[in-house]
């Protein structure tokens, strides 16, 4: 049993509760009022890969092709998002939304090295400049896991290089959407490679070190390190100057927003006073909460909660409500990771992902409620949260485990691609209007 669950609820036995609605716990005092800032940015996420279909040039759309693989099945025309942006943007804001966001194809942007596409820079510059015609700030990731095949040949995030490599398409294709950007995001969870090493059960992690083998066989190339699949020492130093460099290149071009990176971040629960939670948070999270107290914010992505003991990481408690993932339903745990990331920065935090695979979409409203909870009492408390952007727009391609689980605020006929808002779609959307997203 965790000591300090056990203190924190006596205390609170013990107040009188006149002085609990005056401060604590904050959600309480919350709940009256909007503590939601002017400005809040309400939204939902995609990335490229998971919904544009026909990503072809990419290395995740390469290690898709090996048979076996680690992948359940292929991306394919996944959402045919590339097509049909417009209408689904003009869905979001539909619902009420007042926030969009997405992400920019580096494999499309720049297929060969040095190559740039100018049709694929043109259509990104559509998609922002399409979001901002109906009253959606573009939240924009530079890159959300998938790199070129060239990249990926030359040896990927492990390899000295591969920073500038990032920071030359950064450069470029700011020229293309800086002006309609409203935030902006380098990397998406570059921690995520050593969080699947500690989650992930290792034959799992071994089947991704396999695949990277078939992926130089498939590319006729004598390595191949796949977006976050490779060696985690040797890629931390130059992710770390990859984003660095991004922001700088970012920075320099047109408009003017704020620029962080978004981070994987769980609640992670200490059990028991030798718990080694500490130890993995140091392994997972430090470097990169380092790096973001330089950036105007810090992007945090949760779904849930690991606990660790003195041995590691913790199954579910007993009769606990599982995600299509196989995780504990644990919406609250956004309040601690918010607290977190903002204690180790001291920067505004932007939700730029939190969601719940689940079939069951009554569900889907209690997760968003949960979250809500979580970000209300964190305001209360004086911390900046900035806006919330539910993963995921669209029911979409989960990596390796393909289109089976669902985290989507809108379904995805996948015969026919036929969307279908949820009532969490229009869930979220009225929160989103109560709070003053739509004026
Ligand atoms: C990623 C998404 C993914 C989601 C749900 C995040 O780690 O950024 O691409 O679909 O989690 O697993």
């Amino acid at each position: 049993m965790n000591k300090i669950n056990v203190n924190r609820r006596t205390l609170l036995a013990g107040l009188p509760a006149a002085m609990m609605m005056a401060g604590l716990p904050g959600n309480a005092r919350a709940a009256s009022g909007n503590p939601f800032p002017k400005g809040f940015l309400w939204g939902a996420a995609i990335s490229g890969h998971q919904t544009e279909g026909n990503n072809s040039n990419s290395d995740i759309w390469l290690l898709e092709q090996l048979q076996p693989g680690p992948f359940m099945e292929k991306s394919g025309i996944a959402c045919d998002f590339y097509n049909r942006y417009a209408d689904d943007l003009a869905l979001a804001a539909g619902l009420g939304l007042n926030a969009f966001r997405f992400s920019l194809e580096w494999s499309r942007i720049e297929p060969e090295e040095g190559r740039f596409d100018d049709k694929a820079l043109d259509h990104y510059r559509r998609i922002a400049a399409t979001c901002r015609e109906k009253g959606l700030t573009p939240a924009i990731t530079f890159n959300h896991f998938t790199t070129p095949i060239w990249f990926a040949r030359r040896g990927g995030w492990e390899v000295a290089g591969s920073a500038d490599r990032f920071a030359r398409f950064c450069e470029r294709a700011v020229k293309a959407v800086g002006d309609h950007a409203g935030i902006a995001t380098t990397l998406n969870e570059p921690n995520l490679g050593r969080l699947l090493r500690v989650i992930l059960p290792p034959p799992i992690i071994a089947d991704m070190g396999k695949a990277m083998q078939g992926g130089a066989a498939l590319a006729g190339s004598d390595r191949f390190s796949a977006a976050q699949f490779g060696d985690q020492d040797a890629m931390l130093p130059n992710m770390l100057e990859g984003h660095r460099k991004a922001v700088a290149a970012i920075k320099a071009g047109p408009g003017n927003f704020p620029v962080g990176v978004s981070l994987a971040l769980v609640d992670d629960q200490a059990v028991g006073a030798d718990s080694v939670r500490d130890k993995v948070r140091e392994y997972l999270n430090a470097a990169w909460l380092d790096a973001a107290r330089n950036d105007d914010f810090v992007g945090v992505q949760t779904y849930g909660r690991n606990r660790y003991d003195a041995k590691g990481m913790m199954h579910p408690p007993e009769g606990a409500e599982l995600t299509q993932m196989g995780e504990e339903s644990y919406p609250q745990g956004l309040g601690a990771t918010i607290r977190y990331a903002h204690a180790a920065t001291g920067r505004p935090v932007y939700v730029t992902e939190n969601g719940i695979a689940t079939q069951d979409d009554s569900r889907r409203i209690a997760y968003i409620d949960g979250a809500m909870t979580a970000m209300r009492s964190c305001l209360a408390d004086g911390i900046p949260v900035k806006g919330y952007l539910h993963w995921s727009f669209l029911d979409n391609f989960e990596w390796i485990f393909g289109y089976r689980p669902t985290f989507g605020l809108v379904a995805v006929d996948r015969q026919t691609l036929k969307r279908t808002a949820k009532p969490s779609a229009a869930y979220l959307g009225a929160i989103a209007r109560r709070n003053g997203a739509v004026a």
